[in-house]
């Protein structure tokens, strides 16, 4: 049985309950992050926690947890569940108000969860066959930077990409690639690497700025700048990136292959980088 820790305790997954009048249940009012486990070892978590922090400021929620509460916390959560590679979720709500009324309440105290599961590894499963994508508007809200709990757009968009047949949608704005319904989003053309620059209109992805990172040491020409819709339909290759699929390529986008219709040399080149950045965590020697 899964661990979950609620509010400064650890106890079974089906254990942990909420107050329904738990602001986040009632008005999605909370902010989130998940975190990938490589080898019991938290990736990234400084910058998940910067995260946080921004996400925690933008919608006004004061931190509950210092980093090294959280640090302890979630290594803990960890420690108690399976398997060395996972994926821990947690999220802050606003918590409990006695009644239901969209102004914050006042002397709140937020609610802290989290919880961690097994994490299958992306680049044994399907996706290193390359996966199918669809493009949609971006119907979402103007501040999609903050890591919100409030995801019912996103649900939607990615649900529709499913009933499509496909595994993500790639959301259009103004005529520009922004990013996917829960990954961001690259293109590859004449084997320069571009994705958005970050700002309101996507998350700053984690996984994204890790691939920027190891396009930098390994001297693999890449731009931060915008995807005309043209450029995005004429790629070479484009990928989709998140913490839970990593690297995934893209083979066709609306029924039309992309570039080859198979996973492109740059993705080679960058999920063998990627790779082996996971190993180094594994071993201790990056985080
Ligand atoms: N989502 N953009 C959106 C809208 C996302 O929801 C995500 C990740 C990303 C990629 O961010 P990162 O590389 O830090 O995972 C980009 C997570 C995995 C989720 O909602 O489950």
């Amino acid at each position: 049985m899964t661990t979950a820790y609620l509010n400064g305790h650890f106890l079974p997954l089906d254990e942990a309950c909420v107050p329904v009048m738990d602001r986040g249940f009632l008005f999605g009012d909370g902010v989130y992050e998940v975190i990938p486990v490589y080898g019991g070892k938290l990736f990234r978590l400084a910058h998940h926690l910067k995260r946080l922090q921004n996400s925690l400021d933008a919608v006004r929620i004061a931190n509950p947890l210092d980093t090294d509460a959280w640090e302890s916390m979630l290594t803990e959560l960890v420690e108690r569940n399976p398997g060395s590679d996972q994926a821990v979720y947690l999220q802050v709500t606003r918590g409990v108000a006695p009644k239901r009324d969209h102004a914050f309440p006042e002397k709140t105290q937020s609610t802290v969860f989290a919880m961690s599961n097994t994490a299958p590894d992306p680049v044994d499963s399907a996706s290193i066959q390359g996966i199918t994508a669809i493009t949609l508007p971006d119907s979402r809200w103007q501040h999609c930077n903050v890591k919100a709990i409030t995801l019912l757009p996103n649900v939607l968009l990615r649900q529709q990409a499913i009933d499509a047949g496909s595994v993500e949608a790639i959301l259009l704005k103004d005529g520009y690639a922004i990013e996917g319904a829960a990954s961001n989003v690259f293109i590859v053309k004449n084997g320069v690497l571009v994705t958005p620059a970050n700002g309101p209109a996507l998350l700053p992805g984690i996984t994204r700025d890790l691939i920027l990172e190891l396009a930098v040491a390994n001297g693999i020409p890449f731009r931060e700048g915008s995807i005309p819709e043209v450029d995005l339909r004429g790629a070479d290759e484009i990928w989709l990136t998140s913490s839970t699929r990593e690297i995934s390529p893209v083979t066709k986008l609306d029924d039309q292959a992309v570039g080859t219709g198979q996973p492109g040399p740059a993705w080679k080149t960058m999920i063998d980088l990627y790779q082996d950045y996971k190993q180094r965590i594994r071993r201790g020697q990056a985080d």
